[in-house]
């Protein structure tokens, strides 16, 4: 396993993304995807599935310690008590005293940075996590969030895959240091059956997903791609072993053209355009 640094943070650069898996499910791909060689989990307190990830961890026989563990704060508690219960909730779920990383997991536009990021702070200072960092940031939001922290944030967690241009957002996230942690990285689906990330996979021995993975690997990012299908599980961490090339490597960027953006609640923030 790789790793990407950021602010003290060391991120396995791979991870096992959880949204949608659901109780034995959950337990069961946690359990496996720890056995096959994944050190890094992502979860959050709206995917309802904290204790499953928690009992996966213990059914692996995998030591906490060799593990680093993701978890998110919601939009609507980011006031300063139901943060506090929000992660106290997170941690009686997943059985442990802390997380290796806390994560604002969409800003409210409601409620000013100056109150949610201290929270987010404390959860730090309190031990409660090792690290803290945000999600869905815009490069303005990141200025701002910035300007009141008072612990370092060591990562953004946004959409990227090869049919989005997220370069301003990146560019200001490693202007701050951080890690840019890369969500939907299979674009949910549409990256198999996709013509030159088949082709590129034909050529290495590598299927398109393992393409789109590497891809992002190559731009320094961390994808954390969900699966709960054993071999799927294998393949996404096999990508540490093939290089893809200066062309290969601009071919893919080109795709980036559609701006396919997979993921856009109603409480998105206004995006930075390309
Ligand atoms: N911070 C945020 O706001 C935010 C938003 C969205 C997601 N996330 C995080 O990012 C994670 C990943 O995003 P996602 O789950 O939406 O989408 P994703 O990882 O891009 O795609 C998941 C889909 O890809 C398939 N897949 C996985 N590995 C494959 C492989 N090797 N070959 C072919 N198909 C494969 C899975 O099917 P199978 O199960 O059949 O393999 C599943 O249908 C989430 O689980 C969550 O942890 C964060």
């Amino acid at each position: 396993m790789q790793y990407v640094e950021a602010h003290g943070a060391r991120i396995p650069q791979i991870g096992l993304g959880t949204m949608t898996l659901k109780e034995d499910v959950c337990v069961q791909a946690v359990k496996t995807a720890l056995q096959v060689g994944y050190t890094h989990l992502d979860t959050a307190a709206f995917y309802g599935n904290e204790k499953e990830v928690g009992e996966g961890l213990r059914a692996s026989g995998v030591a906490r310690d060799k593990v680093f563990i993701c978890t998110k704060v919601r939009e609507n508690n980011l006031l300063p008590d139901l943060f506090q219960k929000s992660l106290d909730q997170s941690l009686a779920n997943l059985q442990l005293p802390y997380v290796d990383l806390l994560l604002i997991h969409w800003n409210n536009k409601d409620i000013p940075f100056s109150v949610s990021i201290p929270s987010l702070c404390k959860a730090k200072t309190d031990g409660k996590a090792k690290h803290i960092g945000v999600a869905n940031f815009t490069t303005k939001m990141l200025d701002d969030a910035w300007a009141v922290t008072t612990e370092p944030l060591v990562c953004n967690q946004i959409e990227m895959h090869p049919f989005i241009n997220q370069d301003k957002v990146v560019a200001a996230s490693k202007k701050h240091g951080m890690a840019v942690v890369a969500y939907v990285p299979i674009a949910r689906g549409k990256v198999p059956g996709a013509e030159a990330l088949e082709r590129i996979g034909k050529a290495h021995g590598k299927s398109s997903a393992q393409v789109s993975l590497r891809y992002l690997v190559q731009l320094g990012a961390v994808p954390i791609p969900r699966t709960a299908t054993p071999d799927h599980l294998k393949a996404n961490i096999d990508v540490f072993d093939f290089n893809l090339s200066d062309a290969e490597m601009a071919e893919l960027k080109k795709l980036n053209a559609t701006n396919m953006r997979v993921v856009n609640p109603p409480h998105a923030p206004v995006w930075d355009t390309p």
